[in-house]
């Protein structure tokens, strides 16, 4: 039987007190993984409540509070790790913003670029301190969590569908670097699934009818459905990944409007 086997590997997880970093969180955790819970610091009370649902021994997950858009605070952060765990395993740069909607012409510049500093600049400083480490232990895996809109261009979202195209070709950039030391760089493209990010839309019934008819399954994902797979790439199963994008949308990106007419 084949199984997902995470036992002593230490795992990280940014954004990992809610949606799919919880999910991340939980679904690794019941793999066997370590698994360090990172948030904002204004959310270590979520962060706590996801370290309480682990079904793990106390010494084996903590709560790590990062400001991933600030260098210093990122190496704040993996020297809690470096202490508690000595080493790094997985990294999941799940931690990420979507910003006001705007369109660019009447968008907050620094809006727009706090989406950027978050998205990219955030996960570009969690994967240079993981690959440090990485390539000492020469092995590890970075799973950049984007999404459909690294392909799926989004009205009033310019900053958010530019850093996740960009985080893209970051994660096959480092796949290229960190290949010869034996790390897989890979990225997850989710498509819409129901976590707290996008609350408003899937939570009433029309706006749900609506985002129904861009899925070719008919419904918004699961966080689980998510996490399932960030356990599964984790994993030694997906030992030959790397350098590429998994997209889960339940067909978000083949066109289901095709389905009628055309
Ligand atoms: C966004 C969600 C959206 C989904 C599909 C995700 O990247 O965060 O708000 O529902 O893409 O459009």
């Amino acid at each position: 039987m084949l199984n997902i086997d995470l036992e002593g590997k230490v795992a990280l997880v940014t954004g990992g007190n809610s949606g799919l970093g919880e999910a991340s969180v939980k679904a690794l955790s019941n793999c066997g993984a370590k698994v360090a819970i990172c948030h904002l610091p204004s959310q270590a009370e979520s962060a706590n409540l996801v370290l309480d649902q682990l079904e793990r021994a106390s010494d084996e997950a903590i709560c790590v509070p990062v400001d991933i858009s600030s260098y210093g605070s990122v190496r704040e952060m993996y020297d809690t790790i470096d202490k508690t765990f000595q080493r790094v395993d997985v990294l999941v740069n799940n931690a990420g913003i979507d910003g006001p909607r705007k369109e660019l012409v009447d968008a907050d510049i620094s809006k727009w670029e706090e989406v950027i500093k978050v998205n990219l600049f955030g996960a570009t400083y969690c994967a240079k301190e993981a690959l440090l480490r990485m390539k000492k232990q020469s092995s590890g895996i970075i799973i950049n969590m984007t999404s459909v809109h690294e392909y799926i261009a989004w009205s009033g979202y310019s900053a958010y569908t530019a850093s996740k195209a960009a985080l893209s070709m970051l994660t096959k950039t480092l796949a290229q670097e960190a290949g010869r030391y034996h790390v897989r760089v890979i990225a997850v493209a989710p498509g819409a699934i129901k976590t707290p990010i996008n609350k408003d839309v899937w939570s009433q019934p029309s706006s749900l009818s609506d985002l129904d008819e861009k899925i070719l399954l008919g419904r918004p994902g699961e966080p689980e459905e998510i996490g399932n797979v960030i356990a599964f790439l984790a994993s030694p199963l997906a030992s030959y990944i790397t350098g590429t994008t998994l997209v889960v949308d339940g067909g978000m990106l083949d066109y289901p409007a095709f389905v009628h007419g055309g």
